[in-house]
Order: structure tokens, then sequence, then C-alpha cells
């Protein structure tokens, strides 16, 4: 066998301060010869300067910590070891009570944990907690190795009702194979050795059992999923997409699908720093390129036609609180995910679970340092996910405080919200021009404008009649609004005179504060119109930018642009307010048509000539689009 055809096995060692950890890693390194010579001889002579009888291991593993990088917020070490069958790779963390973020941080990885119990103390609450995260991460392998056997005098006794009552509670989580081991890693019984002094066991060894439980089948070799990490365009001549292969396997010539576009192509090869590849499986981090020019960046997914991940922003998941600061629900946070980052929010606590007693406590409104349970999130813009219990990499995620940038929690994906209410929330994107202040989240509306419509009998709508002041806009709206009023419409009606005496008090004429009245004006509007009005505007509105800035917070087909056309003369004439008469008096400045320009729209849905035709005319054919729309149906 050559070193390459090895496989890998990743575990994790957890257990309380005293249980022994140390020595068993200790005396695993040196029974595997992975250790040096002479830090074994200084181990040797520490342990007899100290007056030990035996070679106490556990230092080894000091002189290793101290050589670790220091300042990493979660502390976890990573250890290397092989035999001639294996590798193996232990994600050594520490195993105070409240550390179970770096129990969640070493082992989201593992194949298998173990966790010590010391055969004096039996079965604490640590124990429970890490057999608690075995389940919730899916590690399939747990080994529970019962430990300083050689203390209890090699009991049968100890051992077996500590295996009975570990069994009892493990009974109740989600693990797929449990076995249990009595050890002594000080004396080495039974970790690599067999014991000798326990003949009443007859099962493996510790290493016998890591060296050959079957673990290929735990992965997920499917679902093909590849979250690009860069694009890789060195040249005009190639394009492409680097990324860790997070599950499946994946062969030149097969049809891929690259989400959020779509478009589909084949792949046209795999390259590695060795070379190209026939094939790709997890966890390979390759290079791939496609037969077409696809528009690709960091962050989106490549996939298998026929095979896609979910995509969604409302998420069911489990999550375990790795923050001093607690979980609050009103504040915003990062979710990574792959190679994607997006806002989010908790939505909702669902529970908190009492890792002890399995106790679930639905009243639960934050979660402390250390804390674990079940919550819904959202999410700004949609993911692409698998639950985690299918998909490890494409189902977890972290989420990480935007002000500290600490991470905030590790999280399991269960599967999107799916509720009735959910049902009712669709979360209507917010038009893509709108400003946003810093550390603000859309939520979406409340409750659906579909809803509203539905309720109303109606849709919604905007009504935006521009022209010169004048040209017989408010005249037009106020009686077309007490017409629709009258047939049982919603409807408000927004006027520049109105509107100026509040939200727009502080506005002025001159370009800017005329855009800036519009931008305000068509952020009400669309308030108005997701409540499932119809909503009438009457704003000079001489910017073609600025009516097309409203016309944009809209759905396609809800935003009319009225223009009332009436020839200036004929506006001067009526003059309703006299401002003509100031203005050409000197009194006004910057008035539309006189001082200050009109940019008529080029293409409105509808253009009355109120210089041709009467008011009842012009709103006749307002109702007759409106119906054509099937924006009102026959209310009239
Ligand atoms: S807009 O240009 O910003 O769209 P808006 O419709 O809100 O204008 O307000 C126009 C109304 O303000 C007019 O109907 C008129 O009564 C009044 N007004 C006062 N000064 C001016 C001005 N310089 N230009 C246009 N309208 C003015």
């Amino acid at each position: 066998m050559t070193p390459s055809d090895k496989t890998l096995l990743r575990f994790t060692t957890t257990g309380s301060v005293d249980d022994g950890k140390s020595t068993l890693i200790g005396r695993l390194l040196y029974e595997t010869k992975s250790i040096f010579e002479d830090q074994y001889a200084a181990v040797e002579k520490t342990s007899k300067r100290r007056g030990q009888d035996e070679v106490d291991l556990a230092l080894l593993l000091d002189g290793l910590s101290a050589e670790r990088e220091q300042g990493i917020t979660i502390d976890v070490a990573y250890r290397y070891f092989e035999t001639p069958v294996r590798k193996f790779i232990i994600a050594d963390t520490p195993g105070h009570t409240q550390y179970t973020r770096n129990m969640v941080t070493g082992a989201s990885t593992a194949d298998l944990a173990v966790i010590l119990i010391d055969a004096r103390h039996g079965i604490l609450t640590q124990s429970k907690r890490h057999g608690f995260i075995v389940s919730l991460l899916q590690i399939p392998h747990l080994i529970v190795a019962v430990n300083k056997m050689d203390l209890v005098d090699y009991s049968q006794q100890v051992y077996e009702e500590i295996a009975a009552e570990y069994k009892e509670f493990s009974d109740k989580l989600d693990i797929q194979n449990i076995v249990f081991i009595p050890v002594s890693a000080l004396k080495g019984d039974n970790v690599v050795n067999k014991s000798e002094r326990m003949p009443w066991y007859g099962g493996a060894t510790l290493l016998h059992y890591l060296e050959n439980v079957h673990i290929s089948a735990d992965r997920n070799l499917i679902d093909f999923r590849f979250p690009v990490q860069y694009v890789i365009r060195p040249n005009l001549d190639f394009r492409g997409y680097a990324g860790k292969v997070t599950s499946g396997t994946i062969s030149p010539g097969e049809e891929i699908v690259v989400l959020p576009s779509g478009k589909s192509s084949t792949i046209k090869s795999i390259s590695t720093f060795d070379g190209e590849l026939e094939e790709a499986f997890n966890p390979q981090s390759v290079v791939l390129t496609l037969n077409d020019e696809i528009d690709i960046s960091r962050g989106d997914m490549i996939a298998r036609k026929d095979n896609l991940p979910q995509l969604g922003n409302h998420l069911e998941a489990t999550i375990c609180w790795m923050d001093e600061k607690p979980l609050s629900t009103t504040s915003a946070y990062l979710l990574k995910h792959t190679t994607k980052t997006v806002r989010a929010y908790v939505s909702r606590i669902v529970y908190r679970i009492d890792v002890n007693t399995l106790h679930r406590d639905r009243g639960a409104n934050t979660y402390l340092l250390n804390e674990i349970g079940r919550v819904e999130i959202k999410t700004a813009s949609p993911i692409f996910f698998d639950p985690y219990r299918v998909n490890h990499g494409t189902g977890s995620f972290i989420l990480i405080d935007p002000l500290t940038n600490t991470t905030a929690a590790a999280g399991m994906i269960r599967g999107p919200v799916r509720n009735v209410d959910e049902l009712l929330e669709p979360v209507a994107a917010p038009a893509s021009k709108q400003k946003t202040s810093p550390h603000t989240l859309w939520t979406g509306w409340n409750i659906a404008r579909e809803r509203r419509e539905e309720r109303h009998g109606h849709k919604g709508a905007v009504l935006w009649l521009t022209g010169y002041s004048g040209s017989g806009k408010s005249t037009i709206a106020r009686d077309l609004e007490k017409e629709l009023f009258a047939a049982g419409i919603h409807t408000m009606m927004l006027d520049g005179d109105s509107l100026r005496q509040g939200l727009c008090g502080d506005l002025g004429f001159s370009d800017k504060d005329r855009s800036e009245n519009i931008r305000r004006v068509g952020e009400v509007a669309r308030l108005f119109f997701e409540a499932g009005h119809l909503v009438i505007c009457t704003f000079i509105s001489p910017f073609e930018k600025d009516r097309s800035f409203v016309r944009s917070l809209l759905p396609e087909g809800r935003f009319f642009e009225i223009y009332v056309k009436c020839d200036l003369e004929v506006c001067k004439r009526r003059d309703p307010n006299g401002l003509y008469r100031k203005t050409l008096a000197g009194e006004i400045k910057e008035f539309t048509g006189i001082s200050s320009p009109y940019e008529a729209p080029e293409n409105p849905e509808i253009t009355l000539e109120t210089d041709l035709q009467s008011v009842k005319e012009s709103i006749d054919r307002i109702v007759h689009q409106l119906k054509v729309a099937h924006i009102i149906e026959d209310h009239l």
C-alpha cells in the first residue's frame, strides 16, 4: 500500500478537564511513533523529576500546544499521525464546561468522535453535552472511552454501569453508531494494545477501531456542489473557476448549471496543481473550466443540471451560540455559507435545548454563550443550500457579528421555513436603486400585498400624473379619485401642493429639491401601493430620471405614467393660483415652463390633452386603461 492509498480519518476528542484526554492522545502519538525520540526523552526526564512512575504522556501535548498559533478565538489544535493502515487528523478541543463552541468547531468535519469519561466520576453533564453535539453535527461514529480503568481496579461492573447509563441517554439522540471501550490511557490498556487486565472485554482496542471503522459511506458522493471561490482569468483565453468540491463528483463533459443565473454549460476540464483530472470529488480543490462563456462570480454555485440545491432566504436551523454577547433577534449578523456571505437576522427562536435533560424551552428569547437550539433565520438575499442531514458542506453556516467580526454562532440548516405565515409573507426585495442606512436589514412586508389585493377586490397601482402647473392634473385626479372611491376602490391621492406642506415642506424648486421631492413621494406612493391601494399622484415632476426612479420602485405593469399635456399658453391663461402672473412679475423664481425646464414623457402609458378633452373624457380614458390592465374589473 502506498501512502496515498491510505484513507484519512478525522476525529475529535473531548472530555472534561481531568478525563485524561491529553494522556490518551499522547499515548496514541507515542505508540504509533508519531513523536520524535528527543521529545519523548524530554518528557521522560520531566516525569522522573516530578517523581512520577509512569512517563506522563500528557506533557507531550503541552510541548506541542506551545507551538500553537496564538490569538485565535476558537481554540482547536489539530494533530496528525499515521499507522500502516490509515492517516489520522485529531481535532483536539479543550474540554472546559463552557466551551461547547470549541467542540462544535473541531468536530464539524469529523468522521468520528471520542468522548472520554473518567471511570471514577462516571457520566458528567459535559459527557452528555458532547454526545448531544455529536448527534447534532451528525458525526456518524462515536466511541465512548471509559478511561482510568486502572483507578477502579479494572472493574467490569463500574464499566458496565457507565456504559448502560450512557446508552440510555444516547438512545434519545440521533447517533448512527456508538461503541464503548474501557481503557487506561496512562497504563496503555486497550489504547493500542489489548489489555490483559480486562479479559472480560472482548471488543477492539481504540486504535484498532479507529483504523478499521468504515467511513467512506458517510460522505455525500452524489450531490455535486461547487461553490465558486475565485474566478481565475490570467489572460483573455482562459477563464477558470477555483473552489472546493463540497460534495459529489464531476467529470469533464458533464452538464452543469450555474446558480443563481441558471445558465448551463458542460465541464471542459478539471485542473489541479498536479495536472488535469478525469474526475473531481470532495474534498478536492480544483479549477473548473467550462465550454461556454458564462458570467460567474465568487459565491455562485455550480451544480449538476438535474440535481440542484434548494434556494431560500428563510431557513430553519439549529445553532450553537459562540459569542459572549447574547443572541439578539433585533441585530443583523453576517451569515457565511460556503463561499458566500449575506446579511441575516434571527427572525424567531423556536426553542432552546437543555442538553442535560434534552428539554426544549419554547419560551427562550435569547441564547447565551454555548447555548444551543432551533431558530429561524432570514437572509437578505437567497442562498443555495441543502439540509445539513444530507450535505454537511452546503448545510452548515456561521453567523458573524458584523461589528466585532467574531464568530457568533455555528449553524446547521434543517430546511426552509414552511409555515402558514411564510405562505402569507413573500419577502419582496427592495428596489435596487433605494438608498439604505447602514446596519439595517430589509425584512419584507408583514402581510403580502397580494393578500390585501384579494381582500380589496382590485389590484394596487400608481397613477402618476405629470405636466405643467395648471395643466389640470389635480382637477382630473380629484374627480377620478371620487369616482373610484365611490365604486369601492381603495384609493389615495398624493398632490404636490399638499405634500409640500409636510413631508416635503423643507424643499424648494431647485432641480435638486424637485428630485428629492419626487424620490420621497415615490417612496410614499410605493407604501400605499404595497397596502393594496390605487395611488393617484399629481406632481409636475419635470425630470425624466425622477419619474423613471418611481417606476423602478414598482413591479412591471403597476406604474402608469400619465402625461397631462396642455399647451403652456393655455396653462398661463388658466393660472389657477396666480403663480404664472407672479412669476412673470418676477416674484417667483425657477417656475416650470418659464424659468425651469420640463421634460415631457417620451413613452407615457396614457396621454391626456386637457386643452382638447373634457375632464370627464380624461377620467374615462384612465378608467378604461385600468380595466384593460386588470387593475380594476367591473367596479365601474
Ligand atoms: S415638482 O416640480 O417638485 O414636481 P410639485 O408638483 O411638487 O413640483 O409642486 C408644484 C406645485 O408647487 C405647483 O402646482 C405650484 O402650485 C407650486 N409652486 C410653487 N412654486 C413653484 C415653482 N417655482 N415651480 C413650479 N411649481 C411651483
